[in-house]
């Protein structure tokens, strides 16, 4: 069976990694199981993850509404209150069953409910396969700002299984593409190389891709859990992406963008602000522009776009004293954090992206 061991718990890969969950489960004895879920997964993804559970241990389904305006205080709210009224002791332990919103929420609901109970992750899109279940985040937005409200709490096992992306919307898979572009463009040039060929890579062998963008993953996490150093590597591209995504999210004018969509574009002006600062390469960084708007397109900025997003920069929590600190990349595949950027130098990075 093929599984990552990190130092707090287990990630199996493939539809065998069931029978390890149901011998957790049983073993431990839990009083009862919460299964959350949103209602999009529920009618797709349910049916094949219950149809594999093997455990005779009670459980109820909560679903929550698809979607990152589900991911605030009031949907924690209703989930705890189902939680009290459905009896859910200290004993009981939660699954969460779902997309990266569904994990990010799931982990802090488990986290704090009667202090914490234990908690289980079944990614099913690809951006919660290769990022949000893992490395023990867990977090809600606040009045649009992004993961401002969350603890860090690890699951106690996570099973991965690449059946649930057959039933993914093309874009969905674009968005956790983004994710593992990172990976490369942070840790490993030859993945990032191989990545952005595209239309040569082999998504029947989409296992494999997941697999290594989980290993680079848990090995950052397992020298810094907690982000104090460098964890903070794994947010390239979110400085920008993150307040993309906020000014959308607040926007009603503005169609919904994709946590993904808003990363590559902030990999691409993040590059470009790190051929100023880190002297990256131009050749490295327009070849980082020009894969990236080949697999994404290019979205259409106004002025008053950028200065509206430039505005949201302010919530990112790598910042400190209100100075914007940033991971930008020395070439491609090694990267720095903590490095101080400012708002007219992401102006600018906004800019060439739009030429
Ligand atoms: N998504 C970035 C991290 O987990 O650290």
């Amino acid at each position: 069976m093929v599984k990552v061991e990190t130092a707090d718990y287990p990630i199996y890969f493939g539809g065998e990694g069931y029978a390890s969950l149901g011998d957790f489960l049983n073993e431990k004895q839990y009083s009862k199981l919460l299964i959350l879920t949103d209602s999009t997964c529920n009618e797709l993804c349910l049916p094949h993850f219950l149809a594999h559970l093997p455990t005779t241990i009670p459980f109820e389904i909560v679903e929550i509404e698809p979607g990152e305006t589900a991911k605030e205080l009031s949907t924690c709210e209703g989930v705890w209150s189902a939680m009290l009224d459905l009896e859910f002791d200290r004993h009981s332990a939660l699954i969460a069953v779902g997309g990266g919103v569904v994990s990010d929420i799931g982990g802090f609901i488990a986290s704090v409910y009667m202090r914490g109970i234990d908690c289980f992750l079944v990614p099913t899109t690809l951006l919660a396969m290769v990022d949000a279940s893992i490395g023990g985040k867990t977090g809600i937005d606040l009045q649009g700002a992004k993961n401002v409200i969350g603890s860090f709490s690890t699951p106690q096992l996570v099973v991965i299984d690449a059946t649930y992306l057959e039933t993914l919307d093309p874009r969905e898979l674009k968005s956790g593409y983004a994710e593992m572009l990172k990976h490369g463009l942070i840790y490993d040039e030859s993945y990032f190389n191989h990545l952005k060929a595209i239309a040569t890579v082999d998504f029947a062998d989409i296992e494999t891709l997941i697999y290594h963008s989980v290993v680079i993953k848990s090995q950052i996490v397992q020298e810094d859990p907690h982000e104090a150093g460098v964890r903070k590597i794994l947010n390239f591209g979110h400085t920008v992406g993150h307040a993309i995504e906020s000014y959308y999210l607040t926007n009603p004018a503005k169609n919904r963008m994709l946590h993904g969509e808003a990363i590559a574009i902030g990999m691409v002006v993040e590059a470009y602000v790190s051929t100023v600062i880190l002297g990256l390469n131009w050749t490295a960084y327009q070849d980082i522009k020009e894969s990236i708007q080949y697999i994404y397109g290019k979205e259409v900025f106004s002025e008053t776009d950028v200065e509206e997003i430039l505005q949201w920069v302010k919530f990112d929590k790598k910042n400190r004293a209100g100075i914007i600190q940033a991971v930008l990349l020395a070439q491609i595949g090694q990267c720095s954090y903590n490095q101080e950027v400012s708002k007219q130098l992401i102006a600018k990075g906004f800019e060439d992206y739009l030429k």
